[in-house]
């Protein structure tokens, strides 16, 4: 019986024992529970956006950032965000200066009196604009003073060679022509050439045919002329040649052709005047004669 008695005993120890342990760790456990700290995620501020990738001033590229976690959640704490990136669009923006044409030639000095002064300018322009900031000048235009410079005279071109002519009437050597004219004026002592006409030799290839002369028509008949004391004369017509002859050509007409004419009254020589109502002249002092034809020293 005391044996079992003590049994009795021990079960009850470790009753209450066990009862101790599992109310010993509820209260750890209790207390464990009461010190997790609450802690929420945390992320490092956004970096600064990278460079763009596009460099070109106005050209479309993209440029990113991003931020790291610092500290993960533990006991209920907020949750990490998703996005540790970002990226967005951007434009190149880099500095572009613009570009320049060169000088342009200087303009003509204005036409101005010879030895005066006039101002002339020589200009530039942009080839490309400048972008995004980039510098440019502001210098587009210069000038200058000019003197009215010597001014040479202006010749037209060489005209065509003539065809090939010459004095031959055989085939053989001839002469061609060239002319040019001045078709400005030299001016402040400017200079001009004065060979304004060119020859050269040619060679004909072709003889000349014989050309026969032409003639104009026959003039009227002339006065009738008398050289003595008559009533007959001579009176006279002539023409002229219109084309001559040439290689070698022949001209076999006669160029004058005479008629005897007769007239009423008689000529009156060497100042005589006639008169009607007495047969011949009346002549000046010294001269005799029907017609005054004696000459004071007896011959006419
Ligand atoms: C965790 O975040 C919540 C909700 O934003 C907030 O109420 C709490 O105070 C934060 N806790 C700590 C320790 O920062
Ligand atoms: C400007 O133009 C010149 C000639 O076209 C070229 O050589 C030069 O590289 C250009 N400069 C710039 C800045 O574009
Ligand atoms: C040759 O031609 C030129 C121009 O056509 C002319 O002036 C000149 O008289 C001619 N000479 C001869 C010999 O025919
Ligand atoms: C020269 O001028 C004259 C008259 O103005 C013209 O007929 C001729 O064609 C000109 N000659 C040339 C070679 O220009
Ligand atoms: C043309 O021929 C003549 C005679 O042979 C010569 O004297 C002259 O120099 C020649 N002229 C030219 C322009 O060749
Ligand atoms: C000349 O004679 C005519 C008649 O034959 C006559 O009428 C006339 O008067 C005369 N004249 C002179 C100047 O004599």
């Amino acid at each position: 019986m005391h044996s079992a008695k003590k049994a009795a005993a021990i079960l009850v120890l470790l009753i209450l024992f066990i009862d101790q342990v599992h109310h010993c760790s509820a209260f750890i456990r209790r207390r464990r529970r009461r010190r997790c700290p609450v802690v929420n995620c945390s992320v490092t501020s956004w970096s600064h956006w990278s460079s763009c990738s596009a460099s070109t001033c106005g050209q479309q590229g993209s440029q990113s950032r991003s931020r790291s976690i610092t500290t993960h959640p533990s006991c209920g704490g907020t949750t990490c965000p998703s996005n540790l990136q970002e990226s967005r669009l951007c434009y190149g923006s880099t500095l572009e200066n613009c570009n320049l044409s060169s000088w342009s030639e200087w303009s003509a000095c204005p036409a101005i009196p010879c030895g005066s002064s006039a101002m002339q300018t020589s200009t530039r322009h942009r080839i490309i604009t400048e972008k995004c900031g980039g510098w440019c000048t502001s210098t587009f235009r210069k000038t200058r003073m000019c003197l009215r410079p010597p001014v040479n005279c202006k010749l037209s071109s060489w005209s065509e060679w003539s065809t090939c002519n010459g004095t031959v009437c055989t085939a053989g050597r001839g002469t061609q022509f060239s002319f040019r004219n001045k078709t400005m004026k030299e001016a402040c002592g400017g200079t001009c050439t004065s060979t304004f006409l060119k020859t050269r030799n040619c060679t004909k290839s072709i003889t000349r045919k014989a050309v026969e002369c032409q003639l104009s028509l026959w003039s009227e008949w002339g006065d009738c002329k008398r050289t003595s004391c008559q009533l007959t004369g001579i009176q006279t017509s002539t023409r002229h040649k219109t084309v001559k002859e040439e290689c070698p050509g022949t001209c076999k007409y006669s160029l004058h052709q005479s008629k005897l004419c007769t007239q009423s009254q008689l000529p009156c020589f060497n100042g005589g005047m006639y008169k009607p109502n007495i047969t011949g002249c009346v002549c000046i002092q010294g001269y005799s004669g029907l017609c005054c034809e004696n000459s004071p020293q007896g011959l006419y």
